[in-house]
């Protein structure tokens, strides 16, 4: 069976946040932001706006653009988040109840890779029959768990929300391969507290999102070369047949190193994170849906998908899109 992306949404939220704005009470410039990271704005949700309210507005967006009918038959919703509304409920049930689906529901929490892991699950549930179709959303609020007064991780990161239905597609058309890894030893380099003060090893685990930049910085170096290379590979293809590159938009420099190690021009890379920040798990389908509505994807196109981040985490995936 061939599984693709049957329809897709996306919502950010109306608050934007510009370099020039951290400027007024953090030791920061606009021109330090952008010459490290690329970053312009990021958009920040409403003190009222959460995780779950961003993974509304974008499933409302999908059906505003694909109609009520892309949800039928999704027997199962999984929303990938790092900034859950709750420890439990699962937002994804709350997004279940929202759009009156007969579907299971769960969230996924794998850092910035979450998306993409939820919809190797997706792919995965469908291919095995446990699934018909997938509602997979990212959705992140992390402005809310950021220390604003550190500015080398609060300058960096944006509020938003994909969502994608998951299902069988036609022939030619679909994903082609799947890649994920992770490596604990770098637990440190990217986390924050939930219910223990330290992780195993006895380092003690921040109240805020804490980020060592500098090491998080080589290892996405390292893993965006490697992974996209084995999905391209395992999908069959060479980098020569991607149309369109699709990373993680965490950091410009990052997204060049990709780019350039893939041999890959500009014109085949999609980049939006001059002004949405990182979004984390909102990443990838935030850049989509811009790239569908820009007129940068055809039928038949390969497309690549990239991202790393806490755990410390990687995923990539090739999609011929269509449906
Ligand atoms: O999805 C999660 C993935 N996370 C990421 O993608 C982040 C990966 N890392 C990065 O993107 C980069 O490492 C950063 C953008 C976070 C930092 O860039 P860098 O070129 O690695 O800078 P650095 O951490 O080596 O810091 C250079 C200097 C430091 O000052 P000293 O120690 O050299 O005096 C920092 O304190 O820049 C300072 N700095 C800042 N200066 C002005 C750090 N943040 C800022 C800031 N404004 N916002």
């Amino acid at each position: 069976m061939n599984v693709g992306i049957r329809a897709l949404g996306a919502y950010t939220p109306s608050k934007i946040m510009t370099n020039e704005d951290f400027e007024s009470f953090l030791e920061t410039s606009d021109e330090w932001i952008i010459s490290r990271t690329g970053i312009k704005e990021r958009h920040i949700a409403a003190e009222d706006e959460y995780t779950s309210t961003l993974a509304f507005r974008a499933v409302e967006d999908l059906i505003k653009r694909h109609g009520q009918q892309a949800l039928e038959d999704v027997d199962l919703v999984i929303v990938a988040t790092n900034t859950p509304d709750a420890l439990f409920p699962a937002t994804a049930a709350l997004v279940q109840n929202r759009f009156g689906l007969n579907a299971g529901a769960y969230d996924l929490l794998s850092g910035c890779p979450g998306w993409v892991y939820a919809v190797s699950q997706a792919y995965a549930s469908i291919q095995a029959g446990v699934a018909n179709k997938v509602l997979v959303i990212g959705s992140e609020a992390l402005t809310k768990i950021m220390d604003w007064n550190d500015r080398s991780t609060a300058v960096l990161f944006g509020d938003g929300a994909g969502a994608a239905v998951i299902g069988p597609v036609k022939d030619g058309y679909g994903f082609r391969s799947f890649v994920l890894g992770a490596d604990g030893s770098g637990a440190k380099e990217l986390a924050m507290r939930c219910t223990a003060p330290n992780l195993p090893d006895g380092t003690p685990l921040p109240q805020n999102a804490f980020m060592n930049g500098r090491e998080v910085f080589k290892f996405a170096v390292r893993v965006m070369n490697t992974a996209t290379l084995e999905a391209v590979d395992k999908a069959g293809l060479t980098p020569e047949d991607i149309e369109l590159f699709v990373p993680h938009q965490a950091n410009l420099r990052i997204i060049d190193a990709a780019r350039e190690r893939l041999g890959l021009p500009w014109e085949r890379v999609m980049v939006n994170v001059d002004r949405y920040g990182n979004t984390s798990t909102a990443s990838i389908p935030l850049a989509l849906q811009e790239a569908l509505d820009l007129g940068r994807i055809q039928p038949g196109d390969h497309l690549l998908f990239v991202t790393f981040g806490a755990g410390l985490s990687w995923a990539a995936s090739v999609l011929t899109w269509g449906s």
